[in-house]
């Protein structure tokens, strides 16, 4: 067994689910070293972006190859499961797995076989026919309606088609569903190597970081992210914020806006963080100067860099300015570790990009200096980090969305707590449903 990782504090765990969890989760060093002919399920997150019929992003494929590939070496029969789009419980050929068999098998160098559901007797009769070693995609979870539904029928029948279970959708673990959570009831349960290397990265980051911590929290809006901040002033000691949100926060501040996007309503929202993160011991940075134009286009004619002091009625903020960058710049070179989410302007429309570019590119060289933990996640983030050419410098990039912010609000993911149940299979209280879809 390896040593435990503490993910969340049990106490907070057990408030939130009524449930004991035990902060510990089973990897595949856990499995035995020869499995041979044994039926592993393995839960990936196949939920690729689409443009034409053509995958336009295989993050997610080549994330879960070292997990498929060594299982497969290691002699078992691989059984993938996945949920794809949203199709609510029906079948529909524009979200079948069996568009991912190709992309997947090109990737693994290997042959991938599809079963044309993931349960039932024809599913059984076609995992029988597998041999040691071979690798099969099952199709789409959410075929199912119990799959959102988390029925407990569902999942066990999706168990019985394997010996082991591994999850390794860090990406799908915020959803408690019967291949993400109820499964784990059915089967002795193991964390994949992309979802091993995400919570090691995760509790680097915020549970058991080396400080001081610092947060850089981007993004459109404040009413998306007021979970996150409050979690996070708790953290950490440096709380930078930039984007659309620090207009909300400089406006509760007196600082006039202009034509910016600002949520006027959550002044009240903006200066308890104020008072809360002041209580707490952490500081939070916002621009002193900023990058506004009068109207929202690539590389306007009125584009100018302005304190935040002196933006005129017709102007709105696009991005944040030079000096904020070389102040946040100071901020990080004192801290060990650096938490990030959310681009810092409007960062797809040039030059709006240049604050989140230049402040990456610095964590970037602070991170292989080696004095800074980096991680960073959400897909904006992963997008700009992507245009700065700085993803491979960072510690860790998570390609999560919503599992990662709901992570930084400090939640516990039922994904990740199901594998964290060590003892009692099928003693647990019974699943919860999340209506966030
Ligand atoms: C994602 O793409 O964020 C995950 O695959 C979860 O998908 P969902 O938002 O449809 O549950
Ligand atoms: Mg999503």
């Amino acid at each position: 067994m390896r040593d435990a990782l503490r993910l969340r504090p049990a106490a907070s765990a057990q408030d939130e689910r009524g449930i004991l969890q035990l902060a510990k989760f089973r990897t595949l060093d856990d499995l035995p070293p020869d499995l041979t002919g044994k039926r592993v399920l393995v839960r990936v997150d196949f939920n690729v972006p689409m443009q034409d019929g053509a995958i336009s992003d295989d993050t997610r494929l080549r994330s879960a190859v070292p997990t498929i590939a060594e299982i497969s070496d290691r002699g078992a029969i691989v059984l993938l499961l996945s949920h794809f789009g949203r199709p609510k419980g029906r079948s529909r050929p524009d979200m079948s797995l069996a568009l991912l068999v190709r992309p997947l098998s090109e990737l693994l160098g290997r042959p991938v076989r599809f079963i044309e559901d993931c349960q039932g007797p024809e599913a059984e009769r076609a995992v029988t026919t597998m041999t040691p070693g071979s690798i099969a995609i099952l199709e789409n979870t959410r075929f199912h309606s119990g799959e959102e539904q988390n029925d407990p029928e569902l999942a066990k029948a999706m168990a019985a088609l394997g010996d082991y279970y591994v999850n390794d959708a860090f990406s799908a673990a915020h959803r408690a569903h019967a291949s993400t959570e109820g499964i784990a009831r059915f089967l002795p349960s193991f964390a994949g190597r992309a979802m091993q290397a995400e919570l090691e990265a995760l509790e680097k980051a915020l549970e058991n970081p080396e400080k001081p911590v610092a947060a850089v929290v981007g993004g459109a809006k404040v009413s998306t992210k007021l979970a996150v901040l409050g979690h996070l002033i708790a953290k950490v000691d440096h709380l930078i914020i930039g984007g659309g949100m620090a207009n909300t926060f400089l406006a509760a501040r007196g600082v006039k806006v202009g034509k910016s996007l600002c949520e006027h309503q959550l002044t009240g929202e903006a200066n308890s963080i104020f008072a809360q993160a002041e209580a707490a011991g952490c500081t939070i940075h916002l621009p002193y100067d900023v990058v506004v134009a009068k109207e929202f286009a690539a590389n306007p004619p009125s584009l100018r860099t302005a304190n935040v002091h002196e933006i005129a009625a017709d102007e709105m903020i696009l991005d944040i300015g030079p000096d904020a960058v070389e102040a946040f710049a100071d901020v990080l070179k004192t801290c060990r570790t650096l938490v990030w989410n959310g681009p810092l302007g409007a960062f797809e429309t040039p030059p709006f990009d240049t604050a989140t570019v230049a402040l990456a590119k610095i964590a970037a060289a602070l991170t292989k200096e080696g004095g800074l933990v980096s991680v960073a996640g959400g897909g904006d983030t992963v997008a700009a980090l992507n245009l700065a050419g700085v993803t491979p410098d960072f510690t860790f990039v998570s390609t999560a969305g919503g599992a990662f912010l709901e992570w930084m609000e400090g939640r516990t993911l039922p994904g990740v707590a199901a594998l964290q149940q060590q003892q009692g299979w099928d003693d647990h209280a019974p699943g919860h449903v999340d209506s966030d879809l």
